[in-house]
């Protein structure tokens, strides 16, 4: 146990008033460099204790009860280590589902609601129809559960390299009543994943090898390396899929054609975009997160007309 944990346990258990307690993990965590070091708090004294912040703020004067403060003292101890709160509780609000995290996947982020909301943006005309969706390196199947959630005739597949990551998708899919329509596979990329979908999205791996001894520790030591390593230009997983995309996506008669959105890194537009577009997609769009970086490459593949009619250079690469 780190000294400042140490100190934070032997204060907490003299069982202060909860906002005595409140207040000193505060600081605590604040000297630790947790940016959020209030509203940590307080969500893990909720999670501990049972109550929820309304309960909390009538209760403030109260002190900590034994059964309550022991399982505190672990949160606390677990964040001054620097786990994130949501792996801590084991599960992560996203997009409007509460989903279960474990270690073995990426804890999903605020930024990839960027890409469900554009994908649903641009979908919206379709909301009906039976949509046919693809998520890529689907992880703890943030992307695709929010994505069945908003489409009520869809259906989905969710793809993983990791085994445990499927598992955690399976599992979530099945929390939020999505699992008839929604199907969780084992792949390395697309390999083996056949066609056509009207939707393909996906949150692959993109950060350099080289990049990621500097990233924070909660990204560091608690994302799985698996879910954050884009091999030595952070590039990999998007050559991959966009090879793929030209067997994925549909392009049938009166259906019209499939979309494709990928998160990417703030500066990786560049280079996504130019490898979607080698891929044979069109109507190429860089979309920005709420932090106005460039979050989501957005692309359309070709109609049939287009597949016959580009010149050959020009034409996806398994034509
Ligand atoms: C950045 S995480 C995204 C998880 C989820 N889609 C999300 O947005 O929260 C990338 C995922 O890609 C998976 N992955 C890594 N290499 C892969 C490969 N070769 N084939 C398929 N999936 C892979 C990891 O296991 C991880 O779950």
């Amino acid at each position: 146990m780190s000294p400042a944990a140490r100190a934070l346990t032997q204060t907490l258990r003299a069982q202060p008033s909860m906002a005595v307690a409140l207040d000193r993990i505060a600081e605590a965590f604040a000297a630790a460099g947790i940016d959020t070091a209030r509203l940590d708090a307080r969500l893990l004294l909720s999670a501990a204790t049972g109550i929820d912040a309304a309960g909390l703020l009538a209760r403030m004067n109260e002190p900590l009860d034994k059964a309550a403060l022991d399982k505190l003292i672990g949160f606390v101890t677990r964040r001054l280590d620097r786990e994130p709160v949501s792996r801590i509780l084991g599960s992560r609000g996203f997009w409007t589902l509460d989903l279960a995290i474990g270690p073995d996947v990426l804890d999903p982020r605020p930024d990839t609601e960027t890409l469900v909301q554009a994908a649903v943006t641009a979908c919206r005309q379709r909301r009906d129809e039976p949509l046919r969706i693809l998520d890529l390196c689907t992880g703890s199947g943030a992307i695709l559960a929010a994505l069945l959630s908003e489409f009520p005739n869809a259906t989905g597949l969710g793809t993983d390299i990791s085994p445990a990551a499927c598992a955690i998708a399976q599992q979530n899919l099945e929390a939020a009543g999505l699992a008839t329509r929604g199907e969780i596979r084992i792949a390395h990329w697309a390999d083996g994943i056949a066609g056509p979908f009207d939707l393909v999205v996906s949150n692959p791996p993109y950060i350099e090898t080289s990049a990621l001894a500097g990233l924070d520790p909660e990204v560091r030591h608690f994302d799985p390396q698996l879910a954050l390593d884009g091999g030595p230009d952070g590039l990999t997983a998007y050559r991959a899929i966009a090879a793929a995309l030209p067997k994925l996506l549909a392009a049938e008669a009166g259906k019209g054609t499939g979309l494709v959105f990928l998160e990417i890194a703030a500066a990786q537009a560049a280079d996504v975009s130019a490898i979607v577009e080698a891929a044979g997609l069109t109507h190429i769009e860089v979309i920005k997160d709420f932090g106005g970086h460039d979050r989501v490459v957005s692309g359309r593949g070709q109609t049939e007309g287009e597949r016959v009619n580009l010149p050959l250079g020009r034409r996806a690469k398994t034509d």
